[in-house]
């Protein structure tokens, strides 16, 4: 009997202490967003599945799937390659290949608009359908949570309304306690945006930091051909160069943004582009320098095939190559490379400067980083290592455990 009492004790000071030990030491997170439109790319392009380095990544987010608005459920955007052609299965069971991965799916996205999801989150039996949706969906295909990526509660300019804002925390809340139920340790994640007005229209921080497992910042597409100038997309620091409307677009003081708005360091994980921005300039133009004029987007490459968007394998296999003739600059403030060609301009990421992010990651005590997305980075190893951005991510990140966050809201 007193052996059997020793043997419980001893058996709940372990439980204790492992549960201990888990807050404390928190495993940084290496989240890796997939595009299911990747595989429609031409030659060595081409991304599925299969390609995927499921090893150096804790989370996987396939992107994207859709609202339905008359019925309030999941809608499958490309039913054809998601689900007849098994991309959502194939997905799914790349954890055979890493037992601690997470593989979520990621709803929303630019292409989707704003209207249908201002509309779902306006009434409660509207929610409610859409989270039994979800729950069957996830269940269906295996996956271990949502990423919402509705761009943007609250903004006017996306149809979004002033009532967004407390809705879509009742969604939160709602889906929270749906995924608890289920018993599963499904997560609930958040892509979000980095300016003071985006979250003022649409995001209660607070609360929703304390209800989501982690908050990705869209820490990238800070610049573009939009702009009017050429400029790198994802500075680190603020430029001197730069005055009030462009002043807080940089990676550092997003974050900072993040949490002065009450969003605790240890749920932030930092985004880091895998492609680049490109502008083009007029043949007489020969002012390279960050800021120059431009006349437009840059050409498309010719496996992206978008004006104003280059993989990062399109461009190191250009900048390496000396027979080409580019330029390659860095942005000593900005901590980011850019390079110029004739009337081609392009502001990326390479693995300097995504060394010195993971730096700040590590610095900063932040909870991991993500990437949009790794179909673009250097996956056949084209400029040397296979999958280089990446791998830097997991030699810096898989060993680095969060610390507990040390300012509070
Ligand atoms: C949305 O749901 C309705 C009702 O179930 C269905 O008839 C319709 O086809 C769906 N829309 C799309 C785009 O799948
Ligand atoms: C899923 O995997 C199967 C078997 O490897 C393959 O034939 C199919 O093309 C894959 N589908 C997608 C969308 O990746
Ligand atoms: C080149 O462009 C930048 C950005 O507009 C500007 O600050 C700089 O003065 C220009 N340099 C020359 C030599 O015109
Ligand atoms: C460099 O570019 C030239 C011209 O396109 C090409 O023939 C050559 O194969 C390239 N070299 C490398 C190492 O990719």
């Amino acid at each position: 009997m007193e052996i059997i009492s020793k043997i419980l004790l001893l058996t709940l000071t372990m439980a204790v202490a492992a549960i201990c030990t888990t807050n404390s030491e928190q495993s940084a997170r290496i989240v890796c967003y997939f595009t299911d439109w990747s595989i429609y790319r031409p030659g060595l392009g081409r991304y599925a599945s299969e390609n995927i380095p499921a090893e150096l990544c804790t989370h996987l987010i396939y992107s994207f799937v859709g609202v339905n608005d008359t019925d309030w459920s999941v809608l499958v955007l490309d039913s054809e390659v998601d689900v007849k052609q098994n991309g959502f299965r194939n997905f799914t069971q790349l954890k055979e290949k890493n037992a601690n991965l997470k593989v979520e799916v990621s709803i929303g996205g630019w292409g989707e608009g704003g209207a249908k999801y201002s509309e779902l989150v306006s009434l409660a039996e509207r929610r409610q359908s859409f989270i039994n949706s979800v729950v069957e969906f996830l269940n269906e295909y295996g996956f271990d949570g949502l990423d919402l990526d509705w761009e943007y509660p609250g903004a006017t300019d996306r149809d979004g309304t002033a009532a967004d804002k407390e809705n879509f925390v009742s969604l939160v809340q709602e889906l929270r306690t749906a995924f608890d139920a289920e018993g599963k340790g499904w997560e609930l994640t958040m892509a979000v945006p980095v300016t003071q007005s985006r979250l003022q229209d649409g995001y209660n921080v607070p609360v929703l930091c304390e209800l989501l497992d982690a908050v990705h910042t869209l820490t990238y597409d800070l610049h573009g051909a939009w702009d009017g100038f050429a400029d790198v997309h994802s500075p680190l620091y603020k430029r001197d160069f730069e005055t009030a409307a462009y002043a807080k677009l940089n990676v550092h003081d997003a974050l900072a943004l993040w949490e002065d708005s009450g969003c605790p360091a240890n749920k932030l994980v930092v985004g880091v582009p895998f492609y680049g921005r490109s502008f083009t300039l007029s043949a007489s133009n020969h002012n390279y320098s960050l800021g120059t004029t431009i006349t437009g987007a840059g050409n498309a490459g010719a496996y992206t095939q978008e004006a104003g968007f280059l993989a990062y394998y399109e461009i190191c296999t250009q900048v390496q190559n000396a027979s080409l003739g580019w330029t390659v600059e860095w942005d000593d403030e900005g901590k980011v490379p850019y390079a110029y060609k004739d009337t081609q301009w392009v502001g990326y990421e390479n693995e300097k400067s995504v060394q010195i992010k993971m730096d700040f990651i590590k610095e900063k005590g932040y909870a991991g980083a993500m990437t949009w997305v790794i179909d673009l980075d250097d996956f056949r190893g084209l400029c040397g290592q296979k999958n280089a951005l990446l791998n830097l991510f997991y030699s810096n990140l898989h060993n680095y455990k969060v610390p507990e966050p040390t300012t509070s809201a």
